[in-house]
């Protein structure tokens, strides 16, 4: 299966806003070329966003699939390991595909849940968790399903996307499963409550992030005293507007990925590492309170 090519600035929400959410404006005279030595020596990328928490009482931390990528869970977009390149998001991550095919859908879910529920959190789940005790607020905003970040022991985790470990109703009966030995048998299962299909709590494209889940973000990062972006493209919205959202309420900004991502011209400091080796080495000893 391959995927269809997919424009830049990808949404979730596209389809009910009626097109794609627009990335948005850089500050006038800024350009992704601001600072090339400074933001490409990893190094001294590393040294300066150090200074850049030192510090900070409230963090906030947006992180993606690349988060994960060292626990050995597959990230969507990178080339040939990501599952986009191997998988069509259109059949297996919107609310068409899986009325298509429901089987199919499950399926691919079931397979994913079981990988995630082998994983074992990394160094870099591990030291966010860790890092919590040093700071005032240490809130994990993550658009990843798997979570790793509850598992490695975070307790202020906000999840943009949901979650692959639950499950509900597809007609919104309210019937919710938080654990799939829970789950009735079948594939995909019934809900017990009405008799529709049930389907992973995670959103698909085309659908709406929780308001609830996503206004929290947007205050946490907000309110924060700085931002850690970890393992993100930043190509789907609204999480990739995230960074400038705290960028523009005074928040420094630091990006830490080993590629180059769309969101890099947002940040103050761009750390390009793994985040097992980045995370420990940013966050040992840092905090304020
Ligand atoms: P992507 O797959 O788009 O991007 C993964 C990012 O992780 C890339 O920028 C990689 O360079 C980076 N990366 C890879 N290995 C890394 C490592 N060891 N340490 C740090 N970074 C690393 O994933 P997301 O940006 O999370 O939605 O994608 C956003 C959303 O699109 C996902 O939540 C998913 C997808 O469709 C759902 O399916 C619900
Ligand atoms: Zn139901």
């Amino acid at each position: 299966m391959s995927p269809p090519g997919r424009p830049k600035g990808e949404s979730f929400e596209r389809e009910r806003e009626g097109g794609p959410v627009d990335p948005p404006g850089r500050p006038e005279g800024e350009s992704s070329e601001r600072e090339p030595e400074g933001r490409l020596v990893a190094a001294d990328a590393l040294a300066a966003a150090r200074r850049m928490l030192a510090g900070v009482r409230r963090l906030a931390v947006l992180t993606g699939a690349g988060m994960s990528a060292e626990s050995g869970v597959p990230t969507f977009r990178d080339a040939h390991t990501g599952l986009w390149s191997r998988f069509d998001p259109m059949q297996l991550a919107s609310p068409e595909g899986f009325r298509a095919d429901p089987p199919l859908v499950w399926r691919w879910y079931a397979w994913r849940r079981e990988l995630v529920a082998k994983a074992r959190p990394n160094a870099g789940h591990l030291a966010l968790a860790e890092a919590a005790a040093h700071f005032e607020r240490l809130c994990v905003v993550t658009q990843n399903v798997d979570g790793l970040h509850q598992r490695a022991g975070s307790r202020d985790v906000i999840e943009l996307h949901g979650s692959i470990v639950r499950s509900r109703c597809l007609a919104e009966c309210g019937a919710l499963f938080a654990r799939p030995e829970e789950l009735p048998a079948g594939e995909p299962p019934r809900c017990p409550r009405c008799g529709s299909w049930l389907r992973p709590d995670v959103v698909w494209f085309g659908e709406r992030l929780d308001p609830e889940a996503l206004a929290a973000a947007e205050r946490a990062c907000t309110e924060a005293d700085a931002l850690l972006v970890v393992g993100t493209s930043g190509l789907v919205y609204p999480a990739a507007g995230l960074p400038m959202q705290a960028r523009r309420a005074g928040a420094p900004v630091v990006i830490v990925n080993p590629q180059p991502t769309e969101i890099d011209a947002v940040a103050d400091a761009v750390v390009r590492a793994a985040a097992g080796a980045a995370l420990p080495a940013l966050l040992g000893g840092a905090g304020a309170v």
